[in-house]
């Protein structure tokens, strides 16, 4: 599965953005990735203060085994600008966390959106019917985007972090 979709940069059309499932070829293009994300982003996402995409993540990414585990990413000129990844919960094998990460100069462009979008359906195959999102509390924008997909949706604290549960398949799809 791939898409092709097109971001509005400074009011630009900007040149297509390729979205497909994360390769075995994209280990380097995601380490090379942490050269477009500030210190704010890698914490949100990875809640550390690495300065750049940590190891271990790199290599789950690179042994994803497309069913339980699955992620998309946005290429740009053969570059990784963004990446969405679900990893299923073994004990509650319907069930799946959810994760975002999209490049500093590329956010609130509608990347984050299109690539769960784009993840959402594959999961569903897969018999996930939820996703669950941990969000630390100061990260407001990642709260409104899941609210802006999934407006019906409260959250529960759990270890000082906003759990969301939202449930698939996404009831706001995405414009276009
Ligand atoms: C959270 C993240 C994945 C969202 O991706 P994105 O491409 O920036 O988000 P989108 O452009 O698709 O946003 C969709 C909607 O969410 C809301 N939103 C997203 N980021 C926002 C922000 N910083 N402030 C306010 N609203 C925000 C907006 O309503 C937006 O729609 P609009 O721009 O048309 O108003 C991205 O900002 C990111 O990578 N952040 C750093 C890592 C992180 O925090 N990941 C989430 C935890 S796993």
């Amino acid at each position: 599965m791939s898409c092709m979709t097109q971001l509005d940069v400074d009011g630009t059309e900007l040149r297509d953005v390729r979205i497909r499932p994360y390769g075995v070829t994209d280990a380097d293009r995601l380490r090379r990735m942490s050269d477009r994300l500030s210190k704010r982003s890698l914490f949100t996402r990875f809640w550390s203060g690495s300065p750049y995409i940590p190891e271990y993540y790199v290599q789950a990414m690179d042994a994803l085994d497309h069913w339980d585990r699955e992620a998309m990413v946005a290429l740009l000129d053969d570059e990784m600008i963004g990446i969405a990844e679900y990893a299923r919960d073994a004990a509650r094998p319907y069930r799946a966390d959810l994760a975002a990460l999209v490049a500093d100069p590329w956010q609130r462009r509608g990347l984050g959106r299109i690539l769960v979008s784009c993840l959402a359906p594959l999961a569903e195959r897969r018999g996930i019917t939820e996703f669950n999102a941990d969000v630390i509390l100061e990260n407001q924008g990642a709260m409104r985007a899941i609210l802006v997909c999934w407006p019906d949706v409260g959250s529960a604290l759990v270890d000082g972090a906003a759990r969301f549960s939202l449930p698939l398949p996404m009831p706001v799809p995405v414009p276009g």
